[in-house]
């Protein structure tokens, strides 16, 4: 992302001084958390939506720092819940400083995020922002609930996850056109736009938790089956199961702890019955109807990167 590799800097610079306190546990950790990078691909998304739409001052850094200040929130808090051990190819901050510190250092974060925005001022961007982290909570909220229930179905997944990654990346998205004084029209393309790839993303995320490694993932994968959550490529592949595959699952998803064993014989199953095949075509399909719904907006190096990047989404190891 070349193209907006002078935005990108400003705003880390933005991210690491909004952390800044007079307590030194909470500028050590932001900094870990903060200095493993991640893919920044939500400040981006900021930043270009932005400039495809005409505008290009420093309100878009500001914005690209809350929406990325609210995504590491809502990560340091799902570390907790998930257990996670290990987050972008670092030991998480749950597993070395424990579960409260990392939920403060959350609950921090995503108050820096809001602070931000108050300055700033403007009641519409407030209204989407909080609107998308609403919905974030709801869809975990959604998710917890359905842990462990082998009869989630694909209405059901869809959302789980339109709620906890889609509404974030529609927010970004909208915050470009917003900024840009832009018509309705345009605001609820790049809206819907940025629906469109987050599903996508989270539909990768999901089969990528099945097939990548710890290394290239820089998290633990597997960790959908071990805390039983039911994704799409699971249930795809227990539409066309026998009694006997059924049975194979329910055994695994009733154990206290899930094997590595076990875990090959979920993959197995899921690759034998086409599921991640599947996860793919329809990530495809978000991405395909995603960058349709951008015709309208002219052509230029901008718009080039950001349908890169949406393409970039399917090919992913991390
Ligand atoms: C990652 O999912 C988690 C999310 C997309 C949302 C998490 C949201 C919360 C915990 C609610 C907290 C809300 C606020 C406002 C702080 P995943 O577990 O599928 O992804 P992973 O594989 O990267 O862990
Ligand atoms: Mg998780």
């Amino acid at each position: 992302m070349k193209i907006i590799s002078r935005e990108l800097e400003r705003f880390e610079k933005f991210l690491f001084s909004s952390t800044k306190t007079t307590v030194p546990f909470i500028g050590n950790v932001s900094r870990y958390v903060m200095e493993a990078g991640g893919k920044r691909i939500r400040p981006a998304l900021v930043i270009l939506s932005s400039k495809i739409c005409g505008y290009s001052g420093k309100r878009a850094i500001a914005y690209a720092a809350v929406i990325e200040l609210i995504h590491t929130a809502t990560l340091l808090h799902d570390d907790v819940l998930d257990n996670a051990k290990l987050r972008r190819g670092r030991p998480s901050v749950n597993h070395l400083w424990g579960n409260e510190p990392c939920v403060l250092i959350g609950d921090f974060f995503y108050s820096k995020a809001v602070e931000i925005m108050g300055k700033d001022g403007d009641k519409e961007l407030i209204r989407i922002v909080s609107r998308a982290t609403t919905e974030v909570a709801k869809g975990e909220i959604l998710e917890i609930l359905k842990t462990g229930d082998l009869t989630v179905d694909e209405r059901e997944y869809f959302e789980i996850i339109g709620s906890k990654t889609a509404a974030l990346f529609s927010a970004a998205c909208e915050i470009g056109a917003v900024l840009a004084n832009k018509e309705r029209k345009t605001r609820e393309a790049l809206k819907k736009f940025g629906e469109n790839i987050g599903l996508a993303f989270q539909l990768t995320d999901d089969a990528l938790d099945y097939i990548s490694t710890d290394r290239s993932l820089g998290k633990k994968v597997g960790t959908d089956l071990k805390e039983k959550k039911v994704t799409l490529p699971l249930i795809k592949a227990l539409k066309a199961a026998s009694l006997q595959e059924k049975r194979m699952v329910e055994e695994i998803f009733e154990k206290k702890r899930v094997t590595s064993q076990d875990f090959y014989k979920v993959k197995d199953f899921i690759e034998r019955k086409g599921g991640f095949k599947y996860t793919y075509e329809v990530a495809k399909r978000f991405i395909e109807e995603g960058k349709d719904l951008l015709v309208s907006i002219s052509p230029s190096p901008h718009k080039n990167t950001l349908l890169k990047l949406s393409d970039d989404i399917l090919t992913r190891k991390s």
